[in-house]
């Protein structure tokens, strides 16, 4: 597999306009829209994770590429209806003004239809290109099932419902981790499986990338929450203090800073472990973990 995560990065980011479906010049603002949150930044974690894993697994990153694009056009649009005034009503993300403080409330909350809904053309167009192969064409079909799942009303969308349920609520650490195994990382698991499926990777191999994966998902939102409070806008291109301001429930609100911290160390040693026998060949996925559990942005 590739070495390094800028090399995944470059084919996403030379390609992730390119899939974009086209669309009719009368609904230009709408592609500006989509586009202008697309191109606003971004570390692309998702679909790099998804490459990677479809070459962990002994695939082409390139096969998992519309994939990839797929699953950051769902991210993206995830944080434009998360920064709506309705949801976290932020006006700061990926270092730019808010979708909606640039295009209005209404654009912006097409621009996330918009961005979903490409994100399924771009994936069912790509079934057909396999319909001579029964095999590989039941990898993709998984894949797409895998990241409608992740993003899905028993994913991303529920994860989201119980977050904005729990504002000014005094909620339990169980909900809480339920919150954000499925706000931040159901399209974190999904990516990686999905990937490994594209790959052609065996049942061993998806049980334990996909506890990797998980502790991963939960340990980045939880760095999430302690950079909302020891983070600055400046590095991280969104408000600092925005989640005590919206009394969000949160792993640092419930259980301070420094037993964040150790639970956010917790879950990286157990992901490392998990992929340990897999030695030279997970060192990406190692180093990329515990980069996250230290990252300022
Ligand atoms: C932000 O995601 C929202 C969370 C799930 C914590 P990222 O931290 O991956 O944001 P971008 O894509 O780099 O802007
Ligand atoms: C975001 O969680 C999760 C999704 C967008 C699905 P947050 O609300 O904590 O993310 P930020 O802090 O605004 O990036
Ligand atoms: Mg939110
Ligand atoms: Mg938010
Ligand atoms: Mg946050």
């Amino acid at each position: 597999m590739r070495e390094s995560y800028d090399e995944y990065l470059k084919i996403l980011n030379d390609n992730l306009l390119d899939y974009l479906p086209p669309v009719d010049p009368k609904s230009s603002t709408l592609y500006d829209a989509m586009k202008y949150s697309l191109t606003a930044g971004g570390k692309r974690l998702r679909p790099v994770l998804l490459m990677a894993s479809c070459e962990f697994a002994g695939g082409k990153a390139e096969k998992a590429l519309p994939y990839a694009c797929a699953m950051e056009y769902i991210h993206t649009y995830s944080l434009i209806h998360d920064d709506l005034p309705c949801m976290d009503d932020d006006d700061l993300r990926r270092g730019k003004p808010t979708n909606h403080k640039v295009y209005g409330v209404g654009m912006a909350t097409l621009a996330g239809d918009g961005l979903l809904n490409s994100a399924f053309e771009v994936m069912s167009k790509n079934l057909f290109m396999n319909f001579d192969d029964p095999d590989e064409l039941k990898r993709h079909i998984n894949a797409m099932y895998i990241i409608t799942k992740a993003a899905g009303i028993t994913g991303m969308v529920a994860g989201q419902v119980s977050d904005i349920e729990s504002e000014h609520t005094e909620c339990s650490e169980e909900m809480l981790e339920y919150i954000h195994r499925n706000k931040t990382g159901a399209l974190l698991v999904g990516s990686v499986k999905a990937g490994l499926v594209l790959g052609g990777a065996d049942k061993e191999m998806l049980d334990d990338m996909t506890v990797y994966a998980e502790n991963l998902g939960l340990a980045y939102q939880i760095r999430d929450d302690l950079l909302d409070v020891l983070g600055s806008a400046e590095e991280m291109g969104k408000n600092s203090g925005a989640d005590a301001q919206h009394e969000k429930v949160t792993y640092v609100s419930l259980n301070g800073v420094e037993n964040s911290e150790k639970k956010l160390k917790e879950l990286t040693q157990e992901a490392v472990n998990v992929i340990e026998k897999y030695y030279d060949n997970a060192e990406f996925f190692r180093n990329l973990i515990l980069k996250l559990s230290e990252r300022t942005k």
